[in-house]
């Protein structure tokens, strides 16, 4: 290869030109200096360490009273940045606790929460909103604009950015049909659909990376919930509570929480270890002969139409419970 001024490369190292000149005048009375040894190769840089979770748990138990039973028993959880998780587990079994201890709103009574290994417990609740998002199966919208309530956890977020997050959420429609960023909303004109759809592009919007949504899509229809997961989950990390099968079908891992026991693992894994998981997919098999664009109850739905249990939801308990 020739350089930008013409030269020519030896193709040695890029010193080797400039001991070629003292060659060119080699002194041929005096012995051949003895060859200058190989410099030793550098050793290689030892591997960078692998960066600590973004939300890591150790030992966690909690109990909502000292004579009740834990909701969440010295469990250990590690989730990466990137991470796609799904909890799963008969109703009751704690996923809500689970969730509420890893965003740090829950003290355990044992064990720690830690984010990239900052403790969560010594975050102030602003700190924590930088290391995750919750959203909960209520959907909670306030009156105000429909920018106010999207904004709300980022104020500084531009129109762009709200815009990009209502159409990665199919919520662009909805934005609409209330009349824009400006319209003001009043909670009780929204059906539950709605206040949910909003109140995930405001989690989307949020500045923290890690997102946990806890049922958060119940009310969505099968396909709704799909894009709202799939745009999360392009969004950054990861954890839903699954309220329907597809949803954990979808993540790359999935914990479930079955009588006290916490198994986690991939689809595979799971299938040969956990009974309710393998009643997740026998029952999923059972509902997915349901026409695409219709919910599972048979009748047509929208985002804002859909609300309430479906014959294909993952609690419903005659496939779930039996194990539980
Ligand atoms: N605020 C609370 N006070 C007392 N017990 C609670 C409270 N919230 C939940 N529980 C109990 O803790 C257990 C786990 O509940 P939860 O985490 O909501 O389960 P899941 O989300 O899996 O349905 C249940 O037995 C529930 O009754
Ligand atoms: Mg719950």
């Amino acid at each position: 290869m020739s350089d930008p001024s013409g030269t020519i490369e030896t193709g040695g190292p890029p010193h080797a030109r400039f001991e070629g000149k003292g060659r060119e005048h080699p002194d041929q009375t005096a012995p051949a200096p003895a060859p200058a040894p190989a410099p030793a190769p550098a050793p290689a840089p030892a591997p960078a360490p692998a960066p600590a979770p973004i939300i890591e748990a150790h030992g966690l138990t909690f109990a909502y009273g000292p004579h009740s039973a834990p909701a969440v028993r010295d469990l250990d959880l590690a989730v990466h940045s990137g991470d796609h998780l799904a909890i799963v587990g008969p109703s009751g079994v704690g996923k809500s606790t689970l969730a509420a201890l890893l965003c740090g709103l829950l003290r355990p009574d044992s064990g720690e929460v830690t984010y990239s290994g900052t403790a969560a417990a010594a975050l102030r609740p602003r700190k924590l909103a930088h290391h995750r998002v919750l959203v909960p199966q209520g959907g909670y919208v306030f009156t105000g604009t429909v920018r106010d309530n999207l904004s709300y956890l980022n104020p500084g977020v531009g129109d762009p950015e709200i815009a990009h997050a209502a159409t990665q959420l199919g919520a662009d429609a909805l934005i609409d049909r209330l009349g824009g960023l400006d319209a003001t909303i009043q909670p009780r004109n929204l059906s539950a659909g709605e206040r949910q759809l909003l109140a995930l592009a405001r989690a989307y919007l949020s500045p923290a990376p890690a997102a946990i949504l806890d049922e958060a899509t119940c009310h969505l229809d099968p396909a709704a919930e799909e894009r709202a997961e799939l745009a999360f989950a392009e969004r950054g990390t990861l954890i839903v509570i699954a309220h329907r099968p597809t949803s954990a079908l979808r993540a790359a891992r999935v914990l479930v929480l079955d009588a006290g026991t916490a198994t986690l693992g991939d689809r595979d894994l799971l299938q040969d270890v956990s009974p309710l998981f393998r009643e997740l997919l026998a029952h999923k098999a059972g509902v997915s002969a349901v026409a695409p664009g219709i919910d599972q109850t048979g009748s047509p739905s929208t985002p804002a139409q859909s609300s309430g249990r479906q014959a294909g939801d993952f609690a419903e308990p005659a496939a779930v419970r039996s194990t539980g």
